[in-house]
């Protein structure tokens, strides 16, 4: 009796010491975890727009144009949304031009937010 004691006390320990290592483990590496990337709600104004604007406008803004190509403007995306570049060239899709040119990749939540708001529709919210 006293040794059925012992293990379902020790199986209590165990299993509370390995549920706090795992929460640990989420809260120390969030970018390993497969929540971290939160895709609800995505919005033109809330996540495309300011992405684009610290990444792309340098090169595509309004009165830059580089390639003929102008991002500023939800009026003047629409184009490289309809054509599929702008998912081609963030993605490094071959067939596009990889961009941002000269600059870090987008990260894979990123990418994965940009594919999502245009499967949706591109909304203008
Ligand atoms: C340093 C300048 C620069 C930056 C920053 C930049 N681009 Fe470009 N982009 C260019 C140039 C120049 C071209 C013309 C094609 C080429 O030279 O590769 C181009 C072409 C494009 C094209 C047409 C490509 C094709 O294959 O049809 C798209 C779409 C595009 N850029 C999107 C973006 C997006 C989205 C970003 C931000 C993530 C971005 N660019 C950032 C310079 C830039």
């Amino acid at each position: 009796m006293k040794n059925l004691f012992s293990i379902v006390l020790l199986s209590i320990v165990a299993f509370s010491l390995s549920s706090c290592y795992y929460d640990i483990e989420e809260e120390l590496y969030p970018a390993y975890s497969a929540n971290s990337c939160d895709t609800s709600n995505i919005t033109y104004a809330k996540d495309i727009q300011p992405m684009l604007q610290s990444a792309c406008y340098s090169c595509h803004g309004t009165g830059i144009g580089l390639g003929n190509v102008t991002l500023e403007g939800f009026a003047n995306l629409q184009a490289y949304i309809a054509d599929g570049s702008l998912i081609g060239s963030v993605d490094h899709d071959a067939g596009f031009s990889p961009m941002p040119k000269g600059g870090t990749k987008f990260s894979d939540c990123n990418i994965t937010k940009i594919k999502i708001w245009v499967r949706e529709g591109a909304p203008n919210n």
